[in-house]
């Protein structure tokens, strides 16, 4: 079976992504009491642990023991370049030391996933100067995983700029078949030449960790990016909105919104106004100088969705045409669909909790690339090999080998 456990499962976006191709969530934890009630709104409640993390990891034994993948989008609190930058050392994103602690346990008693995904910032491979993911790299090598880390943006897959890191450890066997290894037996600068091609899923920071750590098990996967995507945020905004709608914000609140936009942006606006169509842009609240400055974008993109700690951190919509312009701030549903998230997804009712269900999740479409390109070849190749594992005992049983 196509078994995982999800760790820092949130409201189950990745679990979203998997289930569309073929995936069983056997298992699922989180601390957040408001993030489980939308989880099991949407799943049930079945598999789902609420506990913080290093309980579980105290008796790693309530975690099924045959899964075959574990996820962890664990908390970038540390490693985001808008944080503190404490690293992995930090407390939050330091709770991937209790998924260790697990990931040793199950390594002890035989039991290990196949193949473990974690996905969090693009700070990531930045944090401590590249140390703390060439750390983690070397801590799946020392568990008898092999490792690539890929990048992959919602923007190829939805109205939304959303870098992420993916991390994919997968067990040596597996690795053998269906990763190019850099083994301890071959020159890292031979096989490293051969497959550090002009990659679009590995940017240059991804390829100077590696570089910079030849001692490291690195497993390159081949993959194809053949994704093209053409929904932009006017297919995502809220069509049938009244004109006198509550959300609409009131002309004083607009006027110290453009009160805090710079020149290139008013003149973007002025020109969107000018439309015959509605045209759409999203707006960050960012300090410039000590300055709190209005940020405009409007490629047809949404800036990165964050969960809302700060008051500035809820994105904003200006929709502008006809000789006008409106504001309002996104709605949780808008940004379930920034996030690839399907129509019927139960959201939390308490419009704040909808914003954090949403803003730290996953972008489902992102997840369903990395279902059908990495784990289910991964699977099918694992599956294939128990298969000519078991006919050759079986061989061997009858005397035919
Ligand atoms: C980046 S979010 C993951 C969101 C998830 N992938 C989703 O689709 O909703 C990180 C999650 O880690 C959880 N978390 C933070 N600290 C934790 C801990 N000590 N134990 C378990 N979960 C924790 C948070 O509640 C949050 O839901």
């Amino acid at each position: 079976m196509k078994s995982f456990a999800e760790f820092f499962a949130g409201v189950g976006l990745v679990r979203e992504g998997l289930s569309q191709h073929g995936w069983s969530c056997v298992w699922a934890n989180d601390i957040s009491k408001d993030k489980f009630n939308t989880y099991n709104d949407n799943f049930g409640d079945e598999h789902f642990k609420l506990a913080d993390i290093w309980d579980v990891a105290s008796d790693s034994s309530i975690i099924p023991s045959s899964t075959f993948l574990y996820t962890a989008s664990f908390p970038c609190t540390d490693l985001s370049v808008a944080g503190g930058r404490a690293g992995l050392a930090g407390v939050e994103s330091g709770t991937i030391d209790a998924l260790f602690k697990i990931l040793e346990a199950k390594c002890r008693v035989g039991t290990k996933p196949n193949v473990v995904l974690l996905e969090n910032v693009r700070g990531f491979l930045t944090s401590h100067g590249g140390e703390d993911v060439a750390e983690t790299v070397k801590r799946f090598g020392d568990l008898g995983y092999f490792t690539d880390i890929i990048e992959l943006d919602a923007r190829d897959f939805s109205a939304q700029s959303r870098p992420r890191v993916f991390v994919v450890a997968v067990q040596e066997s597996l690795a053998m078949q269906t990763m190019k290894l850099n083994k301890n037996d071959e020159v890292f600068d031979t096989w490293w030449s051969e497959i550090n091609s002009n990659d679009y899923l590995r940017s240059h920071r991804v390829k100077s960790i590696i570089s910079k750590n030849p001692s490291l098990k690195w497993g390159i996967l081949e993959l194809d990016f053949d994704v093209k995507n053409t929904i932009r945020l006017k297919d995502i905004v809220e069509k049938d909105l009244q004109d006198d709608s509550p959300l609409w914000w009131s002309d004083e609140r607009k006027s110290h919104l453009f009160s805090q936009m710079n020149l290139n942006h008013i003149k973007d606006l002025e020109l969107m106004q000018k439309g015959e169509t509605y045209s759409y842009g999203t707006v960050f609240r960012r300090m410039r100088k000590g300055k709190s400055m209005a940020e405009m974008r409007t490629d047809g993109f949404a800036g990165c969705l964050r969960t809302p700690r700060g008051g500035s951190s809820k994105q904003i919509l200006i929709q502008a045409g006809f000789g006008d312009w409106k504001v309002r701030l996104l709605t949780p549903r808008e940004y379930a669909r920034l996030q690839g998230v399907r129509e019927s997804f139960i959201l939390p009712e308490n419009t704040n909790k909808g914003y954090f269900a949403m803003g730290d999740a996953v972008c489902v479409p992102v997840i369903e690339f990395i279902a059908k390109q990495i784990l289910n070849p991964l699977f099918d190749n694992y599956k294939m090999s128990n298969k000519a594992m078991d006919f050759s005992d079986k061989a061997k049983t009858a005397g035919m080998l």
